[in-house]
């Protein structure tokens, strides 16, 4: 800790094993964060009941934060502040990773914008396990531009982290059950969790709420909505507050990728439930795979017991129950934020084009593979400088291709613009259809075909930081990249 750094919050985070009753049965060993606060607001850690997920910590824009990481695992480990635009020193890098019973002290100022973001490790080559094994946790934002608009609050403002696990028989969580292919596709669990419950249930009033969702699965990509037809009433995505409220059907939702959703029960009579799903659509809208390479996954699992369901299975979430009659005197502003500077769109700033591709049985990034601290002459930027990024998810020789959620750290950007060749086979689009494009974004989904555009601004802070596919088995396997920031 510098002594020169005067903290307003500073919090202790640990990391260590514990067992959570998750199921019937034997409990679940799991890792799992904890945290207290050593100085500052006591709500600026808030437990999650029932659960393996690390404490929801709150911050608000401005504030300075220190927090002290002790890592109690059997493995090294580092905390990433997913989202968040801090100096290197704190961002997690993997060459930070502490070994066990060592610490790790991170020092920053919130400068981000009113928003949800989250936490996770980032140990290279182990960040898929670790979070699997339950490290993972919500941090969210406050500012006085969203105090001002009444948006739901406290007891109405919910997290929900979704997560899908496989169970073995003897309860405990079974990391990469499904073997090479859980690698190659990314894994998908046989039992869907919110916040960390099976068949998540939330009885609440007749009132608005605050659903803050977060994909915090390893690859599986949700295509959201009420199963009573209710729209989905998008408030914020990755990087805080959208300009307007945003409506529509359902939402495609990205490892990683957070949306802020309002649903407001006031016309819903006492009794009444609404179930939060993931719609059925079809898996070649996120996977192809003409050559057969990866292991085709597509047909399904054959009827493995325990197999889980492919992405684009219909799913049961979350279950809300109307259960008491309150007053509710919530309308949704037509006007929520503004995008604030870096946001109008850059003539002239430089750009860069980067290849979502498959070669030599891996995953690539602009046709190279993670390197701890290798930085290449076109990713190297100037401090708060902005560029153009073309990604572009061309496929594989052999006809391999995923949708990958690019994430890059230290910022949040604005995608541009998403396009696909004309006469692109990708028989599409349900999932392209409930993208949210709009807002602020640290992670963007790439599907198979699209060339998306984004509009960058680094951070002030130099260093190396990361931009990597989000599946976490593709980044454990080297889809990621540094890039540095020079002052
Ligand atoms: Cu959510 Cu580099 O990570
Ligand atoms: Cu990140
Ligand atoms: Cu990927």
């Amino acid at each position: 800790a510098s002594p020169a750094f005067a903290p307003d919050v500073e919090i202790a985070l640990v990391a260590a094993p514990d067992e959570v009753q998750l199921r019937p049965g034997a409990r679940t060993r799991v890792w799992r964060f904890t945290g207290s606060v050593i100085k500052g607001e006591a709500s600026s850690v808030q437990a999650v009941p029932n659960s393996y997920l690390g404490p929801t910590l709150r911050f608000m824009r401005g504030q300075k934060v220190r927090i002290r990481f002790r890592n109690n695992l059997t493995e090294p480990s580092i905390v990433h502040w997913h989202g968040l635009d801090v100096p290197e020193s704190a961002d997690g890098h993997p060459r930070f990773a502490v070994p066990p019973g060592a610490e790790y002290v991170y020092e920053f100022e919130v400068i981000n914008r009113a928003g949800t973001y989250w936490y996770h490790p980032h140990a290279h080559g182990s960040t898929g396990k670790q979070v699997y094994q339950g490290l993972a946790g919500m941090l969210i934002v406050t500012d006085d531009e969203e105090r001002a608009l009444a948006l739901p609050t406290d007891t109405e403002d919910l997290v929900c982290v979704l997560q899908d696990r496989t169970f073995d028989s003897g309860n405990q969580f079974a990391y990469l059950a499904g073997g090479m292919m859980d690698q190659m596709h990314g894994l998908l669990g046989a039992t869907m969790l919110v916040n960390g419950q099976e068949r998540a249930s939330f009885e609440l009033a007749t009132r608005a709420y605050r659903f803050r969702v977060l994909n915090g699965s390893s690859s599986r990509v949700y295509k959201l909505a009420w199963d009573d037809g209710t729209p989905m009433t998008v408030v914020g995505a990755d990087g805080g507050l959208l300009a307007r409220p945003l409506q529509q059907p359902f939402i495609t939702l990205a490892p990683s990728q957070r949306v802020d959703v309002i649903l407001d029960l006031s016309n819903h009579a006492v009794g009444t439930s609404v179930q939060l799903r993931s719609a059925p659509f079809a898996a070649s809208e996120v996977s192809i795979d003409e050559g057969g390479m990866m292991g085709g996954r597509m047909g399904g699992m054959g009827g493995m017991a325990g197999a889980a369901p492919p992405n684009g299975a219909s799913l049961l979430l979350m279950t809300v129950k109307v259960s008491r009659q309150e007053q509710s005197a919530f309308r949704l502003p037509a006007q929520l934020s503004s995008y604030g500077p870096g946001w109008a769109e850059q003539a002239g700033a430089p750009v860069r084009s980067i290849s979502l591709d498959f070669r030599a049985g891996q995953w690539l990034l602009g046709g190279r593979a993670f390197d701890m601290m290798g930085v290449a002459a076109d990713e190297m930027v100037r401090a708060d400088s902005t560029h153009i990024w073309e990604v572009k998810n061309a496929g594989g020789m052999m006809g391999q291709q995923m949708a990958h959620p690019l994430h890059v750290h230290g910022t949040q950007f604005r995608v541009l613009s998403r396009t696909r060749p004309t006469g692109a086979s990708t028989p599409l689009q349900s999932v392209r259809a409930g993208l949210v494009d709009d807002g602020w974004r640290d992670t963007v989904l790439v599907l198979p075909n699209d060339t998306v555009r984004l509009q960058l601004r680094f951070t002030k802070f130099p260093g190396l930081y990361l931009y990597h596919c989000h599946i976490l088995e593709h980044e454990d396997a080297g889809m990621m990249r540094n890039f540095k920031v020079i002052a």
